[in-house]
C-alpha cells in the first residue's frame, strides 16, 4: 500500500502546485490549514476556484466531478439556477440586513410542518445541524426533567458535547470510546450508546435505564455511520418503547430530510417522532437548520414559560436570516415541484454507481462493496459509500462493519481511494458521496470509469 500511496501522492502534487502553495500559507494561520477536518485530507486539499452543477474546479485548473456537494446539502448541484436567480434578486434589493424577523421564514416553516403531515407542529430555525440536535436534546431534557441521552453507535449528530460520543469506532472500546478531550466526564457518562438496527439492544437499554432517559436520537437513514437505512420494525419499536416510557424520540433528518422525498424520510416509514431536526438541503446552500416538534414540546421554549421551566432555545445572530430563508424556500419549492422526476432520477444514478463500482472492482479481483441502497420502505437512494471488506463475511448492515478496521480496510477507503479518484478527476468523501440532480449520465459513466482506473491501480500495487 505504501508504494501505491507514494505514486498517488506524486501524481496529486504534480497536478496541484498552486493548492499546495496556498495550503502552506494557510497552515501558518489556520488550524491544520483550514476550517473543517474532513476537508483537510492529506497531504493537502485542493483549493476550490469555482463550481457549477456536478463540477468543482480548483485553483490549478483541474476539474473534479464532485460527490460531496456541500456536505450533501447541494441536491441540485453547485450554484443551482433557481436559487442563484432568487439570491441575485434578493441581493439587488439589498437583503444584507441581519437581525429582523422577515416573512419568508413563515413559508419555510409551513413547508416543513406540512411535509410532515403535521398540524399543530412548531418550528424554530437555527444555523447548523450541530445546534439543531443540541437544542433538540435540551428540549427533551427540559420537558422530561431527565438527564440521560440514548443514541446509536456510529450516529453523527454534529459536535455538541451531548452527542460527541459513539461516533468513531475505537479498536479497544468500540463505540464507547471518548471522542474528544475537553468533554466533561459527567456529560460522557450521561450519553448512552445502543447498536443501530438492533432491536434487542434497544429493548435492553430502555428496560435498564428508561425512566432516566430523556430522548432517543437516531437517523432513520444512517449517514456518516455507513449510509444504512433503518429497518421499519426498528423505528416502530423505537416509537413504541419510547412512548411507553415517556422518552422523546428524535429523528435526525439532517442528511435524510429532502434527500429521498420532498420532506422527511420519516413519512416513508410512517413513524412520527416527537422532534425532527433538519439542516443541509433546507438552506438552499446557506446556514439553515431547524427543529420541528409537536407544539407541546416546542412550547417549552416559548417566552410565556418563564423561570426554570423554560428551555433557552433563543436563536442567534444569523437565525432565519431573510436571505437564507429565501434560498431555502426556493430549494424546497424546486424539489416539491420536480419531485416526480428528481427522486427516482437521482436514485437510479445512485443504483448505477453502486453496482457499477462494485463491478469495476470485481473485474480487477478486488472485493469491494457499496452501501447506500434503500430497503423495502425507501424505494431508492442517491447515496453511495464504498468499502473494502477484510473478508467475505462482512455484511455491511451495521456501522461496526463500516468503521472497524478489522472488518474494513479503512485506510484504503479514506486515503488511497480518495487520492486515486482525485487524480482521475472525481472528488469523494468516505469512499463515495451523494448524487445530485446535476449529475447526468456523462458524469455517472465517467465516475464508474474513474473507479475502474482506481481498481486497476489497486490490483497492480496491492496484489
Ligand atoms: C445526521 C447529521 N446530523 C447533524 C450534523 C451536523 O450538522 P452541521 O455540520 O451543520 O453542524 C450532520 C453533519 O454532517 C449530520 O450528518
Amino acid at each position: 500500500m505504501d508504494r501505491l500511496r507514494d505514486r498517488l501522492l506524486r501524481e496529486y502534487r504534480k497536478r496541484t502546485p498552486k493548492s499546495r502553495a496556498t495550503f502552506r500559507r494557510a497552515e501558518k494561520v489556520m488550524v491544520n490549514g483550514g476550517s473543517h477536518t474532513m476537508r483537510l485530507w492529506p497531504p493537502y486539499p485542493f483549493f476550490a476556484d469555482s463550481a457549477e452543477g456536478p463540477i468543482v474546479r480548483d485553483v490549478d485548473g483541474n476539474s473534479y466531478i464532485d460527490y460531496w456537494q456541500g456536505h450533501y446539502a447541494n441536491i441540485l448541484g453547485h450554484n443551482p439556477r433557481p436559487v442563484l436567480r432568487e439570491m441575485t434578486a434578493c441581493l439587488r434589493k439589498g437583503a444584507l440586513h441581519t437581525g429582523f424577523e422577515a416573512g419568508h421564514q413563515i413559508e419555510l416553516a409551513e413547508t416543513l410542518v406540512r411535509g410532515l403531515g403535521g398540524t399543530g407542529a412548531k418550528v424554530r430555525f437555527t444555523t447548523s445541524g450541530t445546534l439543531a440536535t443540541m437544542y433538540a436534546v435540551m428540549l427533551a431534557q427540559g420537558v422530561t426533567g431527565r438527564e440521560l441521552i440514548l443514541k446509536v453507535g456510529g450516529g453523527w449528530h454534529g459536535a455538541s458535547p451531548y452527542l460527541l460520543k459513539g461516533v468513531k469506532y475505537h479498536a479497544d472500546e468500540g463505540f464507547e470510546g471518548r471522542e474528544s478531550a475537553g468533554l466533561l466526564d459527567d456529560i460522557v457518562r450521561r450519553t448512552l450508546v445502543t447498536r443501530f438496527n438492533n432491536q434487542d439492544d434497544l429493548r435492553r437499554m430502555i428496560d435498564a435505564h428508561g425512566d432516566r432517559i430523556a430522548c432517543f436520537i437516531v437517523e432513520p437513514f444512517l449517514g456518516v455511520g455507513g449510509f444504512l437505512p433503518a429497518a421499519k420494525g426498528y423505528l416502530e419499536l423505537a416509537r413504541s418503547l419510547t412512548a411507553a416510557r415517556g422518552i422523546l424520540l428524535i429523528f435526525d433528518e439532517i442528511i435524510s430530510g429532502f434527500r429521498f422525498c420532498p420532506t422527511g424520510i420519516q413519512t416513508l416509514y410512517g413513524v412520527r417522532p416527537d422532534l425532527t431536526t433538519f439542516g443541509k438541503i433546507i438552506g438552499g446552500g446557506h446556514a439553515v437548520s431547524a427543529v420541528v416538534g409537536s407544539a407541546d414540546v416546542m412550547e417549552s421554549c416559548e417566552r410565556g414559560r418563564g423561570g426554570r421551566g423554560r428551555v433557552q432555545f433563543e436563536g442567534g445572530t444569523f437565525s432565519a436570516h431573510s436571505e437564507y430563508m429565501r434560498a431555502g424556500l426556493t430549494m424546497l419549492k424546486r424539489l416539491a415541484g420536480g419531485a416526480a422526476a428528481i427522486y427516482p432520477g437521482i436514485a437510479r444514478s445512485g443504483e448505477k454507481l453502486r453496482r457499477g463500482i462494485e463491478k469495476a472492482f470485481a473485474e480487477a479481483g478486488i472485493p469491494a462493496r457499496a452501501t447506500g441502497d434503500g430497503n423495502a420502505i425507501v424505494p431508492g437512494s442517491s447515496l453511495f459509500m464504498v468499502h473494502f471488506p477484510r473478508d467475505k463475511s462482512v455484511a455491511y448492515d451495521r456501522p461496526e462493519d463500516v468503521h472497524d478496521d478489522r472488518r474494513s480496510n479503512i485506510a484504503l477507503r479514506e486515503e488511497i481511494l480518495k487520492l486515486a479518484l482525485l487524480v482521475n478527476g472525481v472528488n469523494i468523501v468516505h469512499g463515495g458521496g451523494a448524487v445530485s440532480v446535476a449529475h447526468g449520465a456523462k458524469e455517472i459513466d465517467a465516475t464508474i470509469a474513474a473507479y475502474g482506473e482506481a481498481a486497476r491501480l489497486f490490483k497492480k500495487y496491492l496484489d
